[in-house]
């Protein structure tokens, strides 16, 4: 069995954003990067306090403001929890999806966003399947973008949803994050790191606070370049042996769409790398269980693993609504550019 698509650029490492402009605007979430862990621990907080808010209080937030929901790639999770956190915070919502708007017809991101922006909308969430998207769209509009996903590049939102879950098991209590709030744990990334922007989101955002990343994969997922990925992080082929170290392990699902045309051969993969309940409870018999999903059931993990004690799977998705509530209040309130601060 094999899965096969269209060629598309491999790149496991983005180009340095560390001497641009970016963020214009201080409501931006572009990257991972862009957050200080003071920031981070701010949203954190804000994410239990509007969770737990009465929905009548929390309704009048950011009511009647503006926000466009841009997507040019498919989305179950991310989309929806954008949708419901703005809704849940007052805002009215549009969503523009690439088949249904003049996208179809050719126009441009650019002109898309300035569009957007002439319609009154206040802050764009933008998933696309090329990496870098977000700070475009940015700059052309100066509005708050919310990087939903760009292409092979980041996830920052999903780091942020996957670290209040880990925190709530492994940490629970703390919101308030520093350097060595995770020092001890190790989170062990397995599978399609190559194109996945969750992986990269992660490995950005967990070792700041402490954790070890391990990675895990086969060569054609996981190239020997990302032995250097940055500190805190290093390579464990052995599926095994990095369970045996690992007190979260997060799947990620073969990116069928962005394989550009690899053979993949999905028996000998299953074979190293699918978690079964026999591996875990071998190996692993503590460990969280996490997936940003999509998940494929019987491909990176099993269906009594999805579905079992240790996995947090569907907590994730319900972090993601609390999250996002937080980071798009901070894109409503934050409308001061770069330009205009001290
Ligand atoms: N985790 C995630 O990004 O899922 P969706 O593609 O469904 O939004």
């Amino acid at each position: 069995m094999t899965a096969t698509t269209a060629p598309v650029r491999r790149q496991l490492h983005p180009p340095p954003v560390a001497a641009s402009p970016f963020p214009y605007n201080k409501g931006s979430l572009l990257s991972v990067q862009d957050l200080t862990l003071e920031t981070v621990s701010h949203l954190l907080a804000r994410a239990s306090a509007l969770e737990n808010m009465d929905p009548l209080v929390r309704d009048r937030i950011l009511l009647k403001r503006r926000v466009a929901l841009l997507f040019y790639e498919s989305s179950t999770r991310t989309r929806t929890s954008f949708e419901l956190a703005a809704k849940g915070l007052g805002a009215d919502t549009t969503l523009i999806s690439n088949l249904s708007s003049s996208i179809e017809k050719g126009e441009t991101l650019k002109d898309t966003g300035l569009t957007l922006r002439a319609l009154g909308a206040e802050a764009v969430i933008l998933r696309h399947n090329s990496s870098g998207a977000a700070w475009l769209l940015e700059e052309a509009t100066r509005l708050p973008v919310l990087n939903a996903g760009d292409g092979m590049h980041e996830h920052p939102t999903q780091a942020l949803l996957d670290l209040r879950t880990i925190l709530a098991h492994v940490r629970p209590g703390i919101e308030a994050v520093e350097q060595d709030t995770l020092a001890g744990v190790t989170v062990t990334i397995v599978g399609d790191i190559l194109h996945s922007r969750v992986a990269r989101s992660n490995m950005l955002l967990l070792p700041r606070l402490g954790a070890r990343v391990l990675l895990c994969g086969p060569p054609q997922f996981l190239p020997e370049l990302a032995t250097g990925a940055g500190p805190g992080i290093s390579i464990e082929r052995d599926f095994d042996a990095a369970l045996r170290e690992s007190q979260v392990v997060m799947m990620l699902r073969i990116q069928a769409e962005r394989l550009a045309g690899q053979q993949i051969d999905l028996e000998q993969y299953k074979a190293s790398y699918q978690l079964t309940g026999q591996r875990l409870a071998a190996h692993a018999p503590s460990a969280l269980v996490m997936h940003p999903g999509p998940i494929i059931r019987g491909l990176e993990l099993t269906a009594g693993v999805a579905d079992g004690p240790q996995s947090v799977i569907l907590e994730q998705v319900t972090n993601g609504v609390a999250i996002r509530m937080a980071v798009v209040e901070r894109a409503l309130m934050e409308t001061s550019t770069k330009e205009g601060r001290a």
